[in-house]
């Protein structure tokens, strides 16, 4: 349970507000760079500013503020033009760094134009997404997280828009034992109210339902600690208490501050789940796959990373419940706009939500005494060309080659077991499940050695 001051500090993302401002440290990614080609123009909103986010002709990214300085007319309705964009409505031009470089019907000698700025952040692209600053000068380094830059690797960018906080959303990701309810028992009883549950379930390894109820079994405690770059959490076993055997299993990998990562090393699928938030109330939600072959295998080369929208209704507008993302989005979205931390009751599984908390609060204060957070990198030489969020970094197979291990329904899609997965709606689902095909024969090559 939270006091409602400790829930304002954790889930208001306006300027000025203590989240807010840490968020503001980082780049955050606002689209995918194959949607802004195809549109050119689009507004955005983002930790609740009203934005305007652009591509030149000559392919230079622009985020500006909502209006013109002229007479506030909305930028979303411009011109992209070779150096900028013009508004629509005199067409006064603004450079990507925001400054007025043409107002065409003035006077050719009227110098107006120099004087005239319109607010701006900066934009780079990095794995097909385009990161936006909008934090104080100077501006920090894009961090090169693993699968935004991993080599030999497959990509597609799954979007939703959710209607509820952020934190929401992150703190799922505390939450290792929700698993075995929500993926696990109610899946199976949807896909039993719906009369799938046979087809869906055949093969008992290959369906996720089973692995999760079966994570219930023998919990004797939750843990979480920090980590370099976010925290690390999981779940106690004990075979006393119905377990297979004592161990400890580790639940996805957390980076600072709003990264979830699944599989790891070997693993063909991975995946990062980034929750940006649009405003207090809203989510900009981004499912970001990413398929790795060892280097035997080579991935074909992707143009640009493909984007797909993520529905979480069908078309009668009835809620979809048979994919992992869709019953995670329900639940969150469920809880409430902002839902009310003062009155919760807490229980042993919520363990690592608490220690995340706490994290969130202690960067606030970094913040808020003038210091950089977690993961604010500045100097080029200190930074890898490429950051693993998790503690596999030691010889990462999926780097160096040695992975490929087709064990389980997130690295089977070429035998049908993608349907789990929001990944199914993808459009890169076709060549993924190839590359699937061809790491699983490479992997029968090389046992049958
Ligand atoms: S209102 Fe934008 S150019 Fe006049
Ligand atoms: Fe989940």
């Amino acid at each position: 349970m939270l006091t409602a001051e400790a829930q304002e500090r954790l889930t208001r993302v306006g300027p000025g507000t203590p989240m807010g401002e840490l968020m503001r440290r980082y780049w955050l990614p606002v689209r995918p760079l194959s949607q802004l080609k195809e549109e050119e123009v689009m507004p955005i909103r983002i930790l609740g500013e009203d934005l305007v986010l652009f591509i030149t002709k000559k392919g230079e990214l622009g985020l500006v503020g909502e209006r013109c300085p002229h007479r506030a007319v909305l930028m979303k309705f411009g011109i992209p033009d070779e150096d900028g964009l013009r508004c629509c409505y005199h067409g006064w031009e603004f450079a990507p760094d925001g400054q007025c470089i043409d107002t065409p019907l003035e006077s050719p000698t009227n110098k107006l134009k120099d004087q005239v700025k319109i607010a701006a952040y900066p934009v780079r692209e990095m794995g097909g997404l385009v990161w936006a600053y909008m934090g104080p000068q100077p501006v920090p380094l894009l961090a090169p997280w693993d699968l935004f830059v991993m080599p030999n690797a497959i990509r597609q960018i799954g979007i939703s828009v959710l209607e509820c906080n952020w934190l929401q959303c992150h703190e799922n990701t505390g939450d290792p034992a929700h698993s075995v309810y929500l993926h696990g028992y109610m899946f199976k009883h949807m896909l039993e109210k719906n009369g799938d549950l046979e087809e869906r379930t055949k093969d008992r390894q290959m369906s996720t339902l089973h692995s999760r109820i079966d994570m219930g079994r023998g919990i004797e405690s939750l843990y979480a600690h920090e980590t370099q770059y976010g925290m690390e959490k999981g779940i106690n076993y004990s075979k006393a208490m119905g377990a297979d055997k004592d161990r400890q299993s580790r639940h996805s990998t957390v980076i600072f501050p709003f990264y979830t990562q699944t599989g790891g090393p070997g693993q063909v699928r991975q995946e990062f789940q980034i929750r940006v938030p649009i405003d207090d109330v809203s989510t900009y939600h981004i499912a970001y796959g990413c398929y790795t072959a060892p280097t035997a295998v080579p991935a074909p080369v992707q143009d640009s990373i493909p984007y797909y929208d993520i529905p979480i209704f069908d078309e009668d507008g009835k809620p979809l419940w048979d994919f992992v993302l869709a019953q995670d989005a329900h639940a969150w979205v469920s809880q409430g706009e902002i839902y009310d931390r003062t009155s919760e009751q807490l229980g042993r599984t919520d363990l690592p939500i608490v220690f995340m908390r706490r994290q969130f609060e202690e960067q606030m204060r970094v913040v808020e005494d003038g210091g950089d957070p977690k993961n604010v990198f500045r100097e080029p030489d200190a930074m890898p060309d490429l950051i693993h969020g998790g503690i596999w970094d030691e010889g990462n197979s999926s780097v160096t080659g040695a992975g490929g291990a087709i064990a389980n329904f997130r690295s089977a899609y070429h035998k049908g077991y993608g349907i789990d997965d929001a990944d199914r709606y993808g459009p890169a689902m076709p060549v993924i499940i190839d590359l699937m095909q061809r790491i699983d024969d490479h992997s029968a090559a090389l046992s049958s050695d």
